[in-house]
């Protein structure tokens, strides 16, 4: 058994979420308000005995284990719920190598130096005369005492010697010193403090353990001006946020990370309420970061100075980002028609830009309000980088256009929304003053989109799919999808006539899940919510209660299905025929990846393939429904022939 498992045989997930949340039995599950949203009406959270399990079923649609529970509820990332767990349950993790555990003795060591320097540099912030003028810089920069204190602020004398003297007569060594990066070597021997008459900022990793500081100098034109902590085995730059350990929390709670430059970048944010801000460490966002943040959200927010310099650390920090983040699988067909799968990211990450000049202190300080606003403005990565990338550039050049198409198109393929995609080629098409069909039949040479390690090869499927799958080039598939949401739009009530017939041959009524395309789903969603509303005129709910971003499809759709209208009966007939050619094309293309799942589960012996098998005999069974009902509507009506 492993560790988790036994530590999950010992919890019962009942007991531990009743620890937080009020549950209810009902029947064999138990039921409360979800704890992870903002709710009083519904008890959309269940916890499953059975399973060990908990979803919510309202806003959140989530679940997951006891782990997931308590990482979620306490911001902990999967390590830690590990630990915590284990000691509460009383199961040993594995134990360390006595070599490890050498180690592990050592960086406590190191910590605790580092923990007792934070106490000494406040010591010497409050309680000694120069420090005051530390203090009075950090006043003039606006912090609060109650920030100083929360953040662990200090002051470094102008002493060679006054920290390591201290900690020595505290029985640390001088290579402790030198380990924990407080001093530095003199060149013929011995140790002097690093850091002198310097404001101390201390850094803690995400579990708020002391790692090292940064430390800026309070003269006017001090040099350098900042000087962090060396690397350590406790230090590493490029893989610590600042300030994650205070904002992992609130990140969590807020579903949503916002990334600044510099420590005061972080600090000053949080003194006014903004406590989901990091900060990386003068570097570029690099993958370990990523990676790191992902466990807490998947929405970030790059905060970047306005100046040509931010504007290509973003750029830079995008790249890091679309290797290192989530990708979920698609299957597409690319321009040739061939299927492939693609990989999208599955984060969100927006640019709020700064006004000129800024650092979110300065903005802050200013006006917190402005703040709130800029990162509410943050604008989706695409159109940030469409914009840097055209600036000041001759787009009637072919050339350019190709360039900036090349570099673009790759961030519009990782977008997981089809609407959204759409809407940013259409705009990238705008930009350049291309045909929006030739940006979607270019794709840019293959070495320019590295693969993440680890990452699902693009499979070769079978030949039969490549010109089956429902997903097939989405301007000459989707003439069916359209024709039959064309006419929802117009006629919801038909959807009653629909149901039945499709009942008389027995079919499942129509749903959203009918259609490939999520802005169709939306649509279809809408027109029946128009039936259900028992609205005599259930166009005009639809047209009312539609996002503003349909407009241009809905009207689109309407355009191509005017014609119809005079003969209800035609129509009906017209889009059963639609719909149920639809749904043989999923069938078929279903059917054909089952088969070949079924076939490489076979292979690896694995225990899924009966369940594939049930599948496709069901689907088969569909299939000769759908052929019976088809042979009923083999009248051509002009509708489809026109287009
Ligand atoms: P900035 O020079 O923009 O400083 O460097 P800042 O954050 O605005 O600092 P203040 O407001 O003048 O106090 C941004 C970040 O780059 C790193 C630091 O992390 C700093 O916060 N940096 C900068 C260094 O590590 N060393 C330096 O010498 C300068
Ligand atoms: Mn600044």
């Amino acid at each position: 058994m492993s560790v988790t498992d036994e530590i999950k045989d010992r919890i019962d997930i009942v007991d531990l979420i009743s620890e937080s949340v009020e549950l209810r039995r009902s029947g064999k599950t138990y039921s409360g308000f979800c704890p992870f949203h903002a709710n009083t009406r519904t008890p959309s959270f269940v916890v499953f005995p059975d399973s060990q399990s908990w979803h919510c079923f309202g806003e959140c649609n989530e679940g997951g284990d006891v782990f997931n529970f308590v990482m979620k509820k306490n911001g902990w990332d999967f390590p830690e719920a590990l630990r915590r767990l284990a000691e509460r349950t009383g199961v040993q993790l594995k134990p360390l190598t006595p070599q490890q555990e050498e180690e592990q003795e050592e960086h406590e060591h190191l910590r605790k130096l580092l923990e007792d320097a934070v106490t000494f540099y406040r010591h010497n912030l409050y309680n000694t005369e120069p420090g005051k003028i530390a203090l009075e810089y950090l006043y003039g920069r606006k912090l609060t005492d109650e920030t100083i204190e929360a953040f662990g602020l200090g002051y470094a004398p102008n002493s060679w010697d006054a920290a390591t003297t201290y900690f020595k007569s505290k029985n640390y060594t001088e290579e402790e010193l030198l380990e924990a990066g407080l001093a530095s070597e003199r060149d013929g021997g011995g140790i002097y403090d690093r850091f002198r008459q310097r404001m101390m900022i201390p850094i803690r990793d995400h579990r708020e353990r002391m790692v090292g500081f940064g430390a800026r100098t309070l003269e006017p034109d001090g040099v350098p001006k900042y000087l962090n902590s060396p690397q350590t085995a406790l230090f590493d730059k490029s893989s610590i946020l600042y300030g994650l350990d205070k904002a992992r929390k609130a990140i969590r709670a807020e579903d949503q990370v916002v990334i600044v430059e510099g420590y005061m970048g972080v600090i000053a944010p949080h003194q006014h309420g903004f406590t989901n801000v990091v900060a990386t460490m003068g570097t570029a966002l690099t993958d370990d970061h990523l990676q790191r943040l992902q466990r807490y959200t998947k929405r970030i927010i790059l905060a970047m100075d306005s100046d040509a310099a931010g504007a290509k650390a973003a750029l830079r920090g995008l790249q890091v980002a679309r290797e290192a983040l989530d990708k979920t699988t698609d299957l597409v067909f690319d321009a040739r028609g061939l299927l492939r799968r693609e990989a999208r990211i599955r984060a969100d990450l927006r640019v709020a830009t700064l006004p000129p000049g800024m650092d979110p202190d300065d903005v802050v300080n200013h006006n917190p309000e402005e703040l709130r606003q800029i990162l509410a403005n943050a604008r989706p990565v695409v159109v940030h980088v469409m914009e840097v990338l055209t600036e000041g550039r001759n787009l009637e050049d072919p050339k350019t256009k190709t360039e900036i198409a090349s570099q673009v198109l790759p961030l519009i393929n990782d977008i997981p929304n089809a609407i959204e995609r759409d809407t940013y080629l259409q705009r990238l098409a705008r930009t350049l003053e291309v045909d929006e069909r030739t940006l979607f039949s270019f794709r840019p040479p293959r070495a320019s989109r590295p693969r993440r390690k680890g990452a699902p090869r693009p499979s070769s499927l079978p030949p039969e799919e490549q010109t089956a799958h429902p997903h097939s080039s989405k301007r000459s598939g989707d003439i069916y999808e359209a024709h039959c949401v064309g006419i929802l739009l117009r006629h919801p009530e038909l959807l009653y006539q629909i149901d039945r017939q499709l009942g008389v041959d027995g079919l499942a009524r129509l749903t959203e899940k009918d259609f490939y395309n999520a802005d169709y789903q939306v649509l279809v969603k809408l027109a029946r919510e128009a039936l259900d509303q028992n609205e005599t005129e259930p166009i005009s709910y639809v047209l009312n209660n539609l996002p503003m971003i349909f407009m241009d499809l809905v009207d689109e759709l309407l355009t191509h299905t005017t014609e119809l209208d005079a003969v209800v009966d035609k129509v009906l007939e017209d889009v059963l025929r639609a719909l149920l050619s639809l749904r043989r094309r999923h069938v078929l293309s279903n059917n054909s990846h089952l088969r070949y799942m079924l076939e490489s589960e076979q292979e690896n012996g694995d225990y899924k393939a009966t369940e594939y098998q049930t599948i496709i005999i069901k689907n088969l069974a569909d299939l000769q429904k759908i052929d019976k009902a088809m042979k009923r509507y083999t009248s051509r009506t002009a509708a489809l022939e026109m287009r």
